[in-house]
């Protein structure tokens, strides 16, 4: 009965649906892969669907990621999408509370927080968190089942703590903050984008959360410009110093701002990569032998230091992470409000003012025509593709990207001037944690399998509980 009648014969073409307002949300919700899949076989590689009440027209394929990645500043805006959900939880003035040359400048500062020096002095705090933590944990002699999706969850932010936050709030790890992290997070889910105005109790607690986190960040830059401590490496650091090039000064409680975002944008991204790449190897143990084989020879032994140097000859742990994201990215859609018609490059169609354009690379990322047997977890494929470099690079203000990026096949961290700042961070967090479970561990699948996905939450995860048998190595 509410079949919208398309009006604008220009308008992509649109996914019918019978429930007003809802929309096509559940099929959605159940399984937005799918969802794309069959809708891309009946309308192609651009379409509209309805979602509580607003409007999302998916723009698939390299030349889709690219054109949603690309997009003018003055065509499409990432904070019309995303403030409803994460101003509340961040706080203002930073990230998508700001305008966009203002983020482009925090990206910069946040750049000089994540050096290779920064990551030199962070790889050991990781393998020693990773250590402590299972042996702790994991300590049956015989072996056992261990919680995986929890551990790589507690792991994460401890490590993501002790370097980047800083050892203050590393320390109080095990009380307050894991809590108050845990309340932004119930408020930081994709029903908040929707229902903003709604007085649900997770609200309220996460505005509390948010407060006595911004509380805690600036009492620690508080005591350390007391006691005049400048010889800190991490993140925290880098923010107390900050000015914008306009002369406008980047202030203590934008540095506790932005913290908190560093702290929601890595958190579930990392853990359930770390979750999926170890289910990955326990389900492929010739992939973890040759891991273990890797270690051998590139460092000679399996009890040779991993160090941020040594880490970055061990190629296929590269691509164990880099198949682990092109299969199992955490976020599959990427929004931006159309602030006003967007012709769609190479057709017809004009895309509303008021719509929000979906790039979803996931969808390049299984296509066979990129990647053969592209559902196979197959990280040795890597070794035989080359990552086309155009050459050509763009500075969106905070460093060159490859201006070309937009249209690689896999995009796990996005493309643009938006693209995510966390990479190389992820990236040596997750080689660090890998690396050292697996030479604590041999691991294999329960008899329940590969867990599903879950696409209800905000960053895509496993089906939960997500066990795993582990068995300690001789
Ligand atoms: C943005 C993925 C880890 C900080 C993004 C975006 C993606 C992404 C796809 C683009 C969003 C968009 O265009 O709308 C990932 C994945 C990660 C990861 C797959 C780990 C496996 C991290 C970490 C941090 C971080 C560790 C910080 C420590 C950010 C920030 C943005 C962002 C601040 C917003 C950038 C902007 O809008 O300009 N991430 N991320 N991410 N990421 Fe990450």
């Amino acid at each position: 009965i509410a079949q919208r009648v398309n009006v604008d014969k220009n308008a992509p073409p649109e996914v019918p649906y019978w429930i007003p307002y809802l929309g096509s949300a559940i099929a959605f919700s159940v399984n937005p892969i799918k969802f794309y899949s069959d809708n891309r076989k009946k309308y192609g590689d651009v379409f509209t669907y309805t979602m509580v009440g607003r409007k999302f027209t998916v723009c698939l394929g390299v030349e889709g990621n690219n054109f949603v990645f690309n997009a003018k500043l003055a065509d499409v805006s990432a904070e019309e999408s995303y403030t409803p959900l994460t101003t509340p939880v961040f706080g203002k003035g930073v990230v998508y509370d700001c305008p966009n040359h203002m983020l482009m400048e925090q990206k910069k500062f946040v750049k000089w927080g994540m050096s290779n020096d920064a990551f030199r002095a962070y790889v050991p705090d990781i393998v020693e968190e990773t250590k402590t933590y299972f042996e702790r944990r994991w300590i049956n002699k015989e072996g056992g089942r261990g919680d995986l999706f929890t551990a790589m969850g507690e792991l994460i932010i401890n490590t993501a703590s002790r370097t980047l936050m800083g050892p203050e709030i590393r320390a109080l790890m095990h009380e307050s903050v894991a809590q108050l992290y845990h309340d932004l997070d119930d408020g930081f889910q994709p029903i908040n984008m929707f229902f903003q105005w709604l007085p649900l109790p997770s609200y309220f607690r996460r505005d509390k959360a948010h407060n006595e986190m911004r509380n805690i960040f600036m009492k620690v830059i508080e005591e350390r410009r007391a006691n005049n401590i400048t010889d800190k490496t991490d993140m925290l650091q880098s923010l107390m110093n900050q000015t914008y090039k306009d002369g406008t000064p980047f202030t203590d409680t934008d540095a506790c701002h932005l913290m908190i975002a560093l702290l929601m944008a890595g958190q579930h991204t990392s853990s359930t990569t770390a979750t999926w790449a170890l289910l990955f190897l326990a389900e492929n143990p010739q992939v973890l032998q040759d891991l273990l084989d890797e270690q051998k020879e590139v460092l000679g032994s399996l009890d040779a230091p991993l160090t941020f140097d040594s880490m970055k000859n061990l190629t296929l742990l590269d691509n164990v992470i880099r198949e682990t994201l092109r299969l199992r990215p955490p976020i599959i859609m990427i929004l931006r409000k159309v602030l006003r018609p967007l012709a769609y490059t190479g057709t017809d169609y004009v895309i509303p003012k008021g719509n929000y354009v979906a790039a979803s690379p996931i969808a390049t990322q299984v296509d066979e025509k990129y990647f053969k047997n592209a559902f196979k977890f197959d990280p040795h494929r890597w070794e035989s593709i080359v990552e086309e470099d155009t050459g050509e690079t763009v500075d969106f203000g905070f460093g060159k990207i490859a201006g070309g990026g937009a249209r690689n096949p896999s995009l796990p961290f996005g493309a643009g001037r938006h693209r995510c700042i966390g990479e190389a961070f992820a990236y040596v967090q997750l080689k660090t944690i890998v690396s050292t479970f697996i030479r604590m561990y041999d691991i294999s699948l329960t008899e329940k399998g590969m867990p599903g996905s879950d696409f209800t939450k905000m960053f895509v995860q496993p089906l939960l509980p997500v066990e795993i048998n582990y068995k300690p190595r001789k």
